[in-house]
């Protein structure tokens, strides 16, 4: 039995509120984040005085375009506490990233925001059709991490059973869902795959298991991923976007009556799409980059924060909140082969997509004499065997749908590392 919706009265009000409303509770509480940040983060208080901007110019939502971005560097040169905007006392909490690409940035969180990102977290699980009577099995990694923590206290909110098992020991993970009774999981959809064959490694068929929903993110994944989770499981698969320097998870999550891309939760962040080669906000249902601005952070606001997701904003459909389109990359993880722009999740479609391969891959790419190469290594499925067909067959489908000549390794199960969190998808030999 599948999860259903949530009906109208199970809703948060403003879900389901007019444009107009959801504008007006925007526009007073922008006035504020805005007014809040000036007065006490000096980053934003110098950036705004030399743009020759004042938090009191703010008169319409489309005037936030004269204020300045912020960035993922902007934390970097604050480290760690610099962009705090109340006394370290009022912090309760602390998450970091692991700053593999530099140095790690550090966000917090006031009791006040631990409760709002608490709602938000258990309203994404409601739109997924999680209730109070669910046991929720919480796979994201606990620790400075947000997915974990954000995960559960958002589940513990909604009255829901948490069982925080955290990422690791995948044989221990197909015993506590089935034991527990897991009816909803949380996790990476990369490590998902990982579980699926834990499964049958233990001759246990994934799609008897109590699951009857996933709710998936933290990485990029593509449709054909969807499919493939929800056939080998049996279960609908949901999107939840987000990351740490908004809040963490719960920016955004799909409603399971639709599927149809996650919906931004617009009483707390006021997103915009720009050109992110000009910094010009784009008209909705245009693609580039994202930009959130926090309306309700106490601790940690940030204002015009540049993500690097690419997508586009959506109407609302489920609820009247707009969505966003699933983040199929980021600005910084296209590889241009050979001039051709290419994302790790348009590979994984295909991938994902041919007859006798398995979900699991990596993308290697190299200079060879002044030229860039791009191999595919991919793991047969457990059931088959090196097929040559498969390769040659997703060798074609890459050159005539993505346009670059790929070489394709077709490996023996197992031999690409699982991921326990997010997975590593490209290994960029150019950069060695
Ligand atoms: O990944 C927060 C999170 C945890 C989201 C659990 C969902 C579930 P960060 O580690 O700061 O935070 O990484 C944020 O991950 O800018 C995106 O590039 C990517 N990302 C997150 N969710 C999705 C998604 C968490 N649903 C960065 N689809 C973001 C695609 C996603 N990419």
């Amino acid at each position: 039995m599948r999860l259903t919706p949530p009906s109208k009265d199970e809703l948060d009000p403003i879900e389901i509120a007019s444009r107009d409303e959801i504008s007006a509770l925007q526009l007073d509480r922008l006035k504020w984040s805005l007014a809040h940040a000036y007065r006490n983060v000096p980053l934003f208080r110098e950036r705004f005085d030399a743009a020759g901007v004042h938090p009191d110019d703010l008169k319409s939502l489309n005037d936030l375009a004269k204020f300045p971005f912020c960035k993922k560097q902007d934390l970097r040169d604050n480290y760690p506490f610099g962009m705090f905007a109340v006394p370290k006392a009022d912090i309760v909490r602390l998450h970091a990233s692991s700053g593999t690409t530099g140095r790690a940035t550090v966000v917090g969180y006031t009791a006040g925001d631990i409760d709002n990102w608490s709602n938000l977290v258990a309203r994404s699980i409601r739109a997924s059709g999680g209730r109070r009577e669910h046991t929720v099995h919480v796979t994201y990694g606990y620790g400075l991490f947000t997915g974990g923590l954000g995960a559960h206290y958002g589940a513990e909110q909604l009255g829901c059973t948490v069982v925080p098992m955290s990422g690791g020991q995948t044989e221990r993970q197909v015993q506590i869902i089935n034991d527990f009774g897991a009816d909803i999981i949380m996790v990476t959809p990369s490590y998902m795959m990982a579980i699926a064959e834990e499964f049958e490694r233990q001759g246990l068929d994934p799609r008897k298991s109590p699951l009857k929903a996933g709710i998936f993110g933290a990485e990029p994944w593509s449709e054909a991923m969807r499919n493939e989770i929800e056939e080998r499981f049996d279960i609908d698969a949901l999107d939840i976007y987000g990351l740490s320097e908004v809040i963490g998870p719960g920016v955004a999550n799909e409603c399971i009556e639709t599927k149809d891309g996650p919906v931004i939760w617009e009483d707390h962040f006021y997103p915009e799409v720009i050109d992110p080669e000009t910094g010009k906000v784009l008209p909705d249902g245009e693609k580039g980059e994202l930009v959130f601005t926090t309306l309700r952070k106490e601790a940690f606001p940030v204002i015009r924060y540049r993500t690097g997701d690419l997508t586009r904003l959506l109407p609302g459909t489920a609820r009247s909140m707009r969505r966003i389109e699933k983040i199929t990359g980021r600005t910084d993880d296209m590889l241009i082969i050979r001039g051709v722009n290419l994302f790790p999740s348009q590979v994984e479609e295909l991938v994902v997509q041919t007859e006798g391969l398995s979900a699991h891959y990596v993308l290697e790419v190299k200079r060879e004499s002044a030229l860039d190469t791009l191999t595919v290594r991919v793991e047969h499925a457990l059931s088959g065997s090196s097929d040559p067909a498969a390769a040659t067959n997703l060798q074609q489908r890459i050159k005539n749908i993505l346009g670059v000549t790929a070489t394709i390794d077709i490996c023996a199960p197992g031999s690409i590392e699982r991921s326990l969190g997010k997975a590593k998808r490209v290994n960029d030999l150019r950069k060695v």
